[in-house]
Parts: C-alpha cells; sequence; structure tokens
C-alpha cells in the first residue's frame, strides 16, 4: 500500500517507524514530517490543514491510505473532505468532524458523557454572554477551579487555580477578551479531581475496537510535577497504578459506553480514542477525549505493539477489526524529551544535535519531533527535539535505558526532566 502520513511531531515519527516495518507498505509518504521521518519515507511539503493540496498529493501519488497524527485538521473535517470528495478513492485513520469534536469542543465533551452517564467531574458550560453566571457558579464548586476554554488551544486552554480572584479575572479574558485565540470564548469549568492521570487508548471502526498498551505522560515542565503544563516532557508504560480491577472499571463505565453512545448518537468513528483519565480512590473518571494518539504517549505505545501496523491500519477501515490479532510486548518502554532552552515559552531554532558514536548500544529508539535535517547535520527546530525511548524488562531497566540514551545526545541549551517514571517506581 502506498501510505501518507501527516504530521511532523515525535508520534508521526514513531508511527512512520512502525509502519516502516510492515511487509503491506509499498511507499510512505510524511507531511511535512521531519529529521527523522526522512529516512522512512517521502517527506512531501503539505500543510495538512490545506485539504486540497492533500487531495492532490494522494491523487498523484496514488495514496491508498492516509493517517492522520494531529487533532487539527480532524477537528477541521480532513476525513469528511477526503471521503465526500468523489475524486479521491482513499482510507482514512482518523474521525470525522462530527467525532472529532470530542476534542474539539470541551462543551460537547461532558454532555456527551452528561448523555451517556460517563463519569468526568461535575461541570458547568457558559459562552460570552454569561459571565455572571459562570462567576455565580464558582461559588458552588470547591477550589481549586478548573477552567477550560472550549476550544482546540494546543493544550495550553485549561486553568487551574485556587484563589477565586484568579479565577474570575481568568474566566473574564477567555470569555470577553478573546484569550487563547478566542478558543475561550465558551468556558467549561468544572470540579478538580484529586487523582492519578493515566491515559488509554482504543482503535475503534464506531462498533469493534481494540485496548492499546496504556501510557503515562509527565505535562509538567519540572520535576516532581512542577513548572508550567507542556505537550508532555515524558512517558511510560506499562502504567503500575493500572491495576486490572481499574483497567475494567474503565472499560465497562468509560470506553465501552463512550463508544456505544457515538453509535447510538449515530457519530461514524474509524480512528483513535484517547481517554486522559483520572483515578480518583479506585475510580475513573474523564478528564479529557483526544482524537488522536498522545504526543509522547504514542512514543511508548507503539514499541510495545508487536503485529503489524499497518495492517492494523488496513483492517480497521475495511471493516475487519475484529479479525486483527493484536500482540502486545510485555516489556516495558520509556521515553524522555529532550527540550529546547525556553520551550513551553519561545526558543531558539537552529541548534547542531551531537549523538554520541555508542549511542547504537543502547536498548531503544531515538524519535525525532522538531528536528530538520540540513545538509547530513540533524538541527533543532522546535521545543521539543527528541523522545528518547529505552526499552527494558521492566521499568526500572527502560527508564534507564531512557537516561542512558539521554547521556548521549547534546545540543546548546537542552534539558529534559530526570525524574521520569520515577513515582511509577516506588509505588
Ligand atoms: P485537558 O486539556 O482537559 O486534558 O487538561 C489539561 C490538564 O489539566 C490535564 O491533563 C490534567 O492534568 C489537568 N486537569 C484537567 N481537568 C482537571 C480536573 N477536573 N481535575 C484535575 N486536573 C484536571
Ligand atoms: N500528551 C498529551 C497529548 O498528546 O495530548
Amino acid at each position: 500500500m502506498n501510505v501518507l502520513l501527516l504530521g511532523n511531531g515525535g508520534r508521526e515519527h514513531a508511527i512512520a517507524w512502525k509502519l516502516s516495518q510492515s511487509s503491506l507498505l509499498r511507499t510512505l509518504h510524511v507531511a511535512p514530517g521531519n529529521g527523522g521521518t526522512r529516512s522512512l519515507g517521502t517527506s512531501a511539503d503539505l500543510d495538512p490543514m490545506d485539504f486540497q493540496s492533500v487531495e492532490r498529493y494522494i491523487r498523484k501519488n496514488q495514496i491508498d491510505l492516509v493517517v492522520v497524527g494531529p487533532e487539527a485538521p480532524l477537528v477541521n473535517g480532513i476525513a469528511d473532505y477526503l471521503e465526500d470528495s468523489k475524486k479521491v478513492n482513499v482510507k482514512v485513520v482518523g474521525p470525522r468532524k462530527a467525532g472529532a469534536l470530542l476534542e474539539g469542543s470541551k462543551r460537547f465533551a461532558k454532555e456527551f458523557m452528561h448523555r451517556h452517564s460517563i463519569p468526568t467531574a461535575r461541570y458547568g458550560s457558559f459562552n460570552n454572554t454569561q459571565l455572571e453566571k459562570a462567576v455565580s457558579f464558582l461559588d458552588t464548586v470547591s477550589p481549586p477551579y478548573v477552567l477550560k476554554a472550549d476550544g482546540l488551544a494546543a493544550g495550553k486552554g485549561v486553568v487551574i487555580t485556587s484563589s477565586k480572584q484568579e479565577a474570575k479575572d481568568t474566566l473574564k479574558s477567555m470569555l470577553l477578551d478573546g484569550a487563547f485565540d478566542g478558543a475561550g470564548s465558551e468556558v467549561v469549568i468544572e470540579e478538580y479531581l484529586d487523582g492519578k492521570e493515566v491515559s488509554m487508548f482504543a482503535i475503534t471502526d464506531g462498533r469493534r475496537f481494540h485496548l492499546l498498551p496504556s501510557a503515562k505522560d509527565y505535562k509538567r515542565l519540572g520535576d516532581g510535577d512542577t513548572g508550567p503544563n507542556t505537550g508532555g516532557m515524558g512517558a511510560i508504560s506499562p502504567v503500575p497504578f493500572l491495576t486490572e480491577e481499574f483497567q475494567e472499571k474503565a472499560l465497562n463505565q468509560i470506553i465501552i459506553p463512550t463508544i456505544k453512545g457515538l453509535e447510538k448518537e449515530g457519530i461514524p468513528y474509524v480512528g483513535f480514542l484517547f481517554f486522559g483519565l483520572m483515578k480518583v480512590g479506585s475510580d475513573p473518571f474523564v478528564v479529557e477525549y483526544n482524537c488522536r494518539l498522545g504526543d509522547p504517549e504514542t512514543e511508548v505505545i507503539l514499541p510495545r505493539i508487536k503485529s503489524d501496523l499497518l495492517h492494523l491500519f488496513d483492517s480497521l477501515c475495511s471493516g475487519l477489526l475484529s479479525e486483527y490479532d493484536l500482540v502486545v510486548d510485555d516489556r516495558a518502554a520509556s521515553t524522555v524529551v529532550l527540550a529546547s532552552e525556553g520551550y513551553p515559552g519561545p526558543y531558539e531554532k537552529g541548534k547542531e544535535i551531537k549523538f554520541s558514536d555508542d549511542i547504537d548500544t543502547i536498548d531503544g529508539h531515538i524519535f525525532h519531533a522538531g528536528t530538520r535535517e540540513n545538509r547530513k547535520k540533524t538541527l533543532t527546530n522546535g521545543g521539543r527535539i527528541l523522545a528518547l525511548t529505552g526499552r527494558g524488562n521492566d521499568l526500572k531497566e527502560a527508564v534507564k535505558n531512557s537516561y542512558a540514551l539521554r547521556e548521549r545526545v547534546n545540543f546548546e541549551g537542552c534539558f529534559s526532566r530526570t525524574d521520569i517514571g520515577r513515582d511509577a517506581l516506588v509505588d
């Protein structure tokens, strides 16, 4: 098959790496890709948000299957565009706009969960004519207050504060002053869930599904979960506190009701469903849905899948998902993100990345995120630069190998967290 993968992060490098091992793959195209995907396929100079150019590229290169990595094209309707276009006959891994709304609108997601009795934090939602109501709602929840911009805000649309004054000011700037590029013209206020966060993933055709390995993402910038939220500074899989009992609850109370709920509402869904969960006591609650794989979670999940990923995608799009045999590797994976000085704020680009000669002796994989190649040199080209995935028979060994990789990479101003996996190891 000829495959076009859209995106340019560590997630897409991991997907490209796994696809490139498939016996079903003829050609792989990555648009726009990064310094790591270049050696795995053709880098296409395409903007995934420019659907017409994507369509033209598909026709010209006889693409059979498109994998949409990031959420923005899905929320903007790329699956609808490609599938409804009479000119291309292509399989799409990624939901249509109606399903992607689970990520694209916090209010839609909360109302959906309410309709299907899916456990989540109690909430209220308010638009820009309802500031006073929103402020009074704050009196009905105990701090800390959780305020969420309704629309896509690249992971930055959530404000958690214990100060009521700050909560009020944030509401005002979201609702009235267009903060978060207008993603906050509607706001969800919800109760704070005190627990441990875990990410679960399903791949579904809207009826059948497979559960993928679970992961824990380290979202905060600094050691000990301090500092600002980021796209993710590391991840581990499996997650020790995700017990069988908890998984069973998550399956019965959240994952199955979500897929059944979509079906009942007539919302087609072909792609990944990402459940951001909070384990409160021993019970699961949904913090968020995403309509795609996580980044950097993918960099620990895909190395743990032994079976053929392209075969999985083809089965997904051909109504054969239940016949696919998903084989998961018991060995653990851990990833440490190496970032540019300044991230998640402004940072410089173009620093040369140096790898030690013996880096290949470490059991793991180096996934590129914000990198580009220039005359055989690898240069930084973003905030999160590399995801250094270590493997091991257990998490301890995997984490050790991640940090062994970390010691073997360098560029000016690079930094990483030093405690990825540590909390999981003492549990
Ligand atoms: P979201 O974009 O909805 O995933 O929120 C970003 C992050 O904020 C989550 O990963 C959580 O760490 C945190 N968060 C969101 N909602 C809540 C909540 N109700 N209680 C506690 N933490 C939350
Ligand atoms: N790592 C969190 C996300 O991909 O949304």
